[in-house]
């Protein structure tokens, strides 16, 4: 009898054991292609972040689940995180990863670190830088209806007022990410854009004439757009002199008649 309830015990253990784990590996596959896989392969080499292949075998399990549920904390204060903030150029967006979540990518990363699969060929999109540069001022719409770039960021020398500061200025992206650059704009797997651009994603066209454009812009001097800021600022404040004098031109002079017919 004993026994009996012990196997049973085992097998039940056993079981749910499995189907957890199954279950983990198969959460933690869904979670990283649909969060990580436009920034991270597992063993295919370097795209935007880390090739996270061996992951486990270099880092501490504990400074693993605390990275990816919130990289912004260890590229801040962290020895490793800042070492790879300088090598990779590009900060790791918080994607809102729970601690059970982090357990699930960890796993999955484990599981795919033992095969050895193949590069991944970015293929380097071919596309119009021009109207990549339209796509980007908002000049040309975007097909699905996708808020303009400029609204959000800014690039060197385009736009008066230098566009956007609620997203980064992209003026050397192209520098930063290279040709991996393509898998970001396909996906745009940014915290802040994915509210829209999950719902109206960039077409291929336009993600490889914005590729295109990215790729062309020429960094310009910093501290433009503060100079036309005062521009703009002293010539307004020209024009307002000008109207108050225009205006007030009869009312001086009426004071004026005033004072020199009270002085006969
Ligand atoms: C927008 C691109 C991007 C996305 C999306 C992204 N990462 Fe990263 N990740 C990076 C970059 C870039 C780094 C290198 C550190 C830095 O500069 O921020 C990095 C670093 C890491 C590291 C440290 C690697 C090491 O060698 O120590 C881990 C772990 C990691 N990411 C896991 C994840 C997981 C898991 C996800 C999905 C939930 C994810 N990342 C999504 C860009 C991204
Ligand atoms: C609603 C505002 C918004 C719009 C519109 C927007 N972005 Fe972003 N973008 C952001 C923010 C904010 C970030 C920084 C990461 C985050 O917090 O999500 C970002 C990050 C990025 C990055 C990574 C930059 C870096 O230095 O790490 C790229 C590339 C990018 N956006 C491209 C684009 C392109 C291309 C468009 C137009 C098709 C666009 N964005 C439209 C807000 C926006």
């Amino acid at each position: 009898m004993i026994k009996r309830i012990n196997l049973v015990h085992f097998a039940l253990v056993f079981c749910s054991t499995l189907v957890f784990s199954l279950y983990a590996q198969s959460t933690g596959k869904e979670a990283f292609q649909a969060k990580c896989a436009s920034c991270h392969s597992i063993g295919s080499g370097d795209l935007i972040g880390p090739d996270l292949k061996d992951l486990s075998k270099r880092r501490e399990i504990k400074w693993i689940l605390g990275f990816i549920q919130d990289p912004g904390k260890y590229l801040d204060n962290d020895k490793i995180g800042k070492e790879l903030l300088v090598k990779y150029k590009m900060k790791m967006p918080n994607l809102g990863i729970s601690a059970n979540e982090a357990k699930d990518l960890a796993a999955y990363i484990d599981t795919q670190s033992g095969g050895n699969s193949k590069k991944i060929d970015v293929v380097v999109p071919t596309g119009d830088a021009i109207n990549g540069k339209k796509l980007f001022l908002g000049k040309v719409r975007l097909e699905k209806g996708g808020v303009a770039c400029i609204s959000c960021h800014s690039v060197a020398g385009e736009g008066k007022l230098g566009g956007g500061t609620l997203g980064p200025n992209l003026t050397d992206i192209f520098k930063r990410s290279g040709t991996s650059l393509a898998l970001t704009l396909k996906s745009l797997p940014f915290p802040t854009m994915k509210g829209i651009f999950d719902k109206k994603p960039l077409v291929e066209k336009e993600v490889n004439d914005l590729y295109a454009y990215f790729s062309t812009i020429k960094p310009v001097k910093p501290g433009n757009h503060q100079a036309n800021f005062i521009y703009i600022g002293l010539g307004g404040f020209i024009i307002v002199m000008m109207i108050f004098a225009f205006v007030w031109r009869n009312r001086l002079r009426d004071v004026r008649r005033k004072l020199v017919e009270g002085e006969k």
